[in-house]
């Protein structure tokens, strides 16, 4: 095993789940780091475990780059997806510190699904459903109907509130162009892709742009409220399997989608000259007809990183460090052959209408075996947690079976007390059983029915 320079220093820049997570996995490294952290809010987790934390944009490069001056990280880790969009990781090569997240132009994976689209194209890499870009409203009525079934992707970034698929979030033809048009005049430019049928998954493969270390396989929950009904989310909860697959898969679906991943870090380097840095987030879909791409995302996913924490036991500065310095392939990432279970508490009327502002406590106790709990849109004011409207605190069971890390995030979830929700769905029995048929069903069509076009 490597080893970590005396004190390492580690910047983390993030507001959210996902950076407390990781700030929980850098104390795990042996001869523990000093943390710092960048961050939007006073977060009650990055307040504990940072030795200062830094209240300040996260799209402002340059604002972004006078903090990393003052602190001189040994390392810095990046969250969630705007400061890559903004270029941070281009700033901190210039000055030549490392960075766990890609350059800007490597980013462009996940800030434009036209680009992504294309990529696929032009280095053969299979995935791709039918689709089109379009910069004018041209052939778009034609492009609808010939596709009979379609989703509406605004092409950059949109906080996870953009895509709206026929059907869930459009109301037939009509009401697809309008979304269309005003998608257009924003920002003109979109894409329109086929409606995939299947079960989702997320494969999260930490690489340097040579080597990949491909993480468990995790099932993300969108929509916000049991059932899998109500608005689309960034993700209110998450599971994982103690063989890293997922019921519903195959191992040649698993086996696919590392390919893909693997594929598109070698398109990257051939496309930009660059070595990709960090974290290839794929968000792929289970088909009849195999696996296919949904969107990539250029950092861990939120909330899918919080099933891995609790279970890595690869020391993860030293993987981050590997990462960020193109020596991956000399490290082994290992995880625990453990079940996983996340689920989020957010406030009500998240994500529409969130009440903003309210307390939330979290009932103290003996602390649960296998139970970690993770902090997100909360802001500390005089020892007290206040919610900010979106995602408020994560809870992650481990367990042998799924059943185990089920009932420790679910009682996780019922120690805050204050106006919150969470879907207790997640990770039951009943809920992966459902997941299991539906895939079944959609293999089942494939066996004898042949699609003319
Ligand atoms: P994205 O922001 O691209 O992850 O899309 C948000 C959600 O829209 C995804 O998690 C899917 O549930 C759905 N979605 C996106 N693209 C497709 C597609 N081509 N077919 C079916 N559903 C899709
Ligand atoms: N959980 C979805 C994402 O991180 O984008």
């Amino acid at each position: 095993m490597g080893t970590i320079p005396n004190r390492m220093k580690v910047l983390l820049i993030g507001k959210d789940g996902r950076t407390d997570a990781l700030a929980t996995a850098c104390l795990a490294t042996m001869g523990g780091p000093e943390l710092f952290a960048l961050t939007q809010f006073r977060s009650p987790g990055l307040l504990a475990k940072c030795s200062r934390v830094y209240i300040g944009s996260l799209a402002d490069r340059r604002a972004m780059a006078r903090v990393v001056r003052e602190i001189e990280p040994d390392l810095v880790i990046v969250g969630p997806e705007e400061p890559l969009a903004a270029g941070i990781a281009d700033e901190l090569e210039l000055m030549g510190i490392p960075c766990f997240g890609p350059h800007s132009s490597l980013a462009r994976i996940e800030t434009s699904k036209g680009w992504t689209r294309r990529l696929f194209d032009k280095h053969g890499i299979t995935g791709n459903p039918r689709y089109r870009i379009f910069d004018s409203d041209q052939g778009v009525r034609e492009y609808l109907q010939e596709l009979g079934d379609w989703v509406v992707k605004p092409d950059g970034l949109t906080g996870g509130k953009g895509v709206k698929v026929l059907g869930q979030d459009l109301d037939g033809l009509d009401d697809s162009v309008d979304y269309i048009n005003s998608i257009l005049w924003r920002d003109g430019r979109l894409v329109i892709e086929e409606r995939l049928e299947g079960e989702e998954f997320s494969l999260q493969s930490i690489t340097d742009g040579e080597s990949l270390a491909h993480t468990p396989v995790v099932q993300d929950h969108k929509r916000v409220y049991e059932g899998d009904k109500g608005p689309n989310t960034g993700g209110v909860g998450s599971y994982s399997c103690p063989d890293f697959s997922l019921p519903f898969l195959s191992e040649n679906d698993v086996s696919e989608a590392r390919r893909i991943n693997e594929a598109v870090v070698n398109a990257l380097s051939a496309e930009t000259k660059r070595p990709y840095r960090g974290v290839l987030y794929g968000n792929f879909i289970a088909t009849r007809d195999g696996v296919r791409l949904i969107e990539y995302n250029a950092r861990f996913g939120d909330p899918e990183v919080l099933n891995l924490v609790p279970i890595l036991q690869t020391d993860f500065v030293e993987v981050a460090l590997a990462a960020a310095t193109g020596e991956l392939g000399g490290v082994k990432v290992i995880f625990d052959n453990k079940a996983t279970v996340c689920k989020y508490v957010v406030p009500e009327g998240y994500p529409t209408d969130p009440r903003v502002g309210d307390e939330i406590k979290l009932q103290t106790g003996k602390p649960l075996p296998g139970l970690s709990c993770f902090w997100a849109a909360v802001d500390e004011r005089d020892g007290r947690a206040y919610m900010t409207g979106a995602r408020a605190v994560a809870f992650v069971g481990v367990g042998a079976t799924m059943s185990e890390a089920e009932s420790i995030a679910e009682a996780g979830a019922g120690f805050v007390d204050g106006p919150v929700m969470h879907r207790s769905d997640i990770g039951t029995p009943a809920a992966i059983d459902a997941r299991i048929r539906h895939m079944a069903q959609v293999r089942a069509t494939s066996q004898n029915v042949t699609a003319l076009t």
